[in-house]
């Protein structure tokens, strides 16, 4: 695999998943723009293992914030060949419990800051009839999950965009992919009790929980030459917790 000359734009990248996923593109040659909402220190923790990078602070859910990442990228590199959308956030809670706004903002991140993106990153891909864009999911878009209403209606509503995407776009030798990780060692799973990452434990057949790096790898292959083919799918890397 070579992404030498290519330019990829990751979301949410300033530290977990995403940061694994820009190494591994940077490893193989990408030009990557490290796109975060958070913490600067973090993110240029992410941009010191890249070779050839910028970081670009800007909140996906904003359409003009996306315009300035896209526009960022274009006059640092060039207009994006690889689109990652990687950026998601979880505000847990039972439906009962759960306000319009949490249920509004995950939303918001998680599907419209993919569709923000999508349709930034469409018109130069088809332009230069080549682009591949990977969504990451998440197992639970399939499994559903107690407590996360809000999370897994955006990530089944991602595996929705994935299709719908990969149908408009396959024409002109863009594919459109999601990847859904099952439970990953992040900051984001950091949080969760002893006995709920014990149970969860129980429930991944490999018998251990993945690293940020078996998912980069998905995403690596998804985006390479040999992947070309594959279009419109979901790969999951959840160590065999969903078949
Ligand atoms: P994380 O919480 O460690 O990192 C999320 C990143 O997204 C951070 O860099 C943050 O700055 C950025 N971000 C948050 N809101 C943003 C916004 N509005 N605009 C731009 N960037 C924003 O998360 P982690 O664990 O690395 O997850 C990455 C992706 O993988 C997420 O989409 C998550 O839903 C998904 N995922 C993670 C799993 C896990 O077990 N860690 C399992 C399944 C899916």
């Amino acid at each position: 695999m070579s992404f030498k000359g290519k330019t990829a734009i990751v979301t949410g990248a300033g530290r977990g998943i995403g940061r694994a996923i820009c190494a591994r593109l940077s490893a193989l040659g990408a030009n990557v723009v490290i796109n975060y909402a958070g913490n600067d220190a973090e993110a240029e923790k992410t941009r010191a293992l890249c070779e050839s990078a910028a970081t670009v602070k800007a909140d996906v859910s904003d359409e003009a914030e996306c315009k300035r990442l896209f526009s960022i990228c274009e006059e640092r590199f060039g207009a994006a060949d690889i689109l990652i959308n990687n950026a998601g956030i979880t505000k847990d809670g039972l439906i009962m419990r759960m306000s319009e706004a949490d249920f509004e903002r995950v939303l918001d991140v998680n599907l419209k800051g993919a569709f923000n993106c999508v349709k930034l990153a469409a018109r130069p891909m088809m332009k230069a009839r080549y682009g591949r864009i990977v969504n990451i999911a998440s197992v639970v878009a399939m499994s559903g999950n107690v407590g996360q209403a809000n999370y897994v209606a955006s990530k089944a509503g991602l595996i929705g965009l994935t299709k719908a995407s990969a149908l408009e776009l396959a024409s002109r030798g863009i594919t459109v992919n999601a990847v859904a990780p099952g439970f990953i060692e992040t900051d984001m799973t950091a949080s969760l009790s002893e006995d709920v990452k014990a149970g969860m434990l129980t429930r991944v057949p490999l018998g251990y929980f993945g690293k940020p790096d078996d998912v980069a790898e998905a995403v690596a292959f998804l985006c390479s030459d040999g992947a070309g083919y594959i279009t419109g799918q979901v790969i999951g890397v959840n160590g065999g917790m969903y078949v």
